[in-house]
C-alpha cells in the first residue's frame, strides 16, 4: 500500500555481496543472493518510495533506478554522490572487509613447483561507518551478520557505524542470512530494548520494516 508520508522520500539501499578482483578472471566474494536488500527495494518501491538500488547482481525492476557495481571501493563512490540527496540509506550489502592489495593485469599462471600460493590483503573502507559519519538528516540502517553473541556484537556495530537502526540476522541459522527466501531479524534501536521478529520470508521482513519507519515518520 501507498501512503502520503512516505511519498516522495528518497531511499538508497544497497544488496549482494562485493566482488573483490585478485586477477581479470578471479575475485574474492561471500554467499549472498542480494535477496533481502532486493526485498527491502522492492517493498519500498511499492510504499511509494523513490529507490535507488547499488548492487552486485542481476536485478531489472520497472521504475528502479539500479546502479551495478562489482567491489567495496566501487560502491563507496557512488554512494558518497548520492547519500547526500537521499532519506533513508539501508546495507544489506555484504561488503568484503578485506581486498588483495595487488590487482594482477594478467589471468595468474599455477607455478607446479608450489604447493601454496598467498594473497595479501589489506583492508576495505568501512562503507556504513565512513558515510553515516557524514549524515544531516538521513535515517541509516545497517545490518548485522553474525554466527554468534547476536546481539552484542550487534549492538556494537549500531553504537560504531553511526546507524539508527541495525537490522541483525544470524546467518548460522540455516533458515536464516545467506541466500535463503526466509530471515530471522532482530532490530536494534538506541536506547530501546531489541525487538526479535519471528522467522519470515524476506518479504515480509522487508515490510515490516516499511511499516516500522512509517510509525517513526509519523510520530
Ligand atoms: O543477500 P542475501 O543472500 O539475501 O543475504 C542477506 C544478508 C545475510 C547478506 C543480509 O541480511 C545481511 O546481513 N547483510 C549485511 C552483511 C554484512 O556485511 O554484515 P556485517 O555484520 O559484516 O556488516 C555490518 C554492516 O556494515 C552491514 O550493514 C554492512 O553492509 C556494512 N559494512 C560492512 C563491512 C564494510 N567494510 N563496510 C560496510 O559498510
Amino acid at each position: 500500500f501507498q501512503t502520503k508520508e512516505l511519498a516522495g522520500k528518497k531511499v538508497v539501499i544497497t544488496a549482494g555481496g562485493t566482488k573483490e578482483l585478485i586477477d581479470p578472471v578471479r575475485y574474492i566474494g561471500n554467499r549472498s543472493s542480494g535477496k533481502m536488500g532486493l526485498a527491502m527495494a522492492k517493498a519500498a518501491q511499492n510504499m511509494g518510495v523513490e529507490v535507488t538500488l547499488i548492487t552486485t547482481v542481476d536485478a531489472a525492476i520497472a521504475g528502479m533506478n539500479i546502479i551495478h557495481i562489482q567491489t567495496a571501493n566501487e560502491m563507496m563512490q557512488q554512494l558518497q554522490s548520492i547519500f547526500p540527496t537521499v532519506d533513508v540509506l539501508i546495507m544489506a550489502a555484504a561488503v568484503a572487509d578485506f581486498k588483495p592489495l595487488h590487482v594482477a593485469d594478467q589471468k595468474i599462471k599455477k607455478n607446479d613447483d608450489e604447493d601454496f600460493f598467498t594473497i595479501k590483503l589489506t583492508k576495505n573502507p568501512d562503507i556504513l561507518k565512513t558515510i553515516a559519519a557524514t549524515k544531516t538528516n538521513q535515517f541509516v540502517v545497517g545490518f548485522a551478520a553474525e554466527t554468534q553473541n547476536l546481539l552484542a556484537n550487534a549492538e556494537k556495530k549500531l553504537n560504531s557505524k553511526h546507524a539508527d537502526v541495525i537490522l541483525a540476522n544470524n546467518v548460522a541459522q540455516s533458515d536464516a542470512g545467506f541466500g535463503v527466501d526466509t530471515n530471522q531479524i532482530t532490530l536494534l534501536q538506541k536506547n530501546k530494548h531489541p525487538e526479535s521478529l519471528p522467522l519470515m520470508s524476506k518479504d515480509e521482513v522487508a515490510q515490516k520494516f516499511w511499516e516500522f519507519y512509517l510509525t517513526l515518520v509519523k510520530a
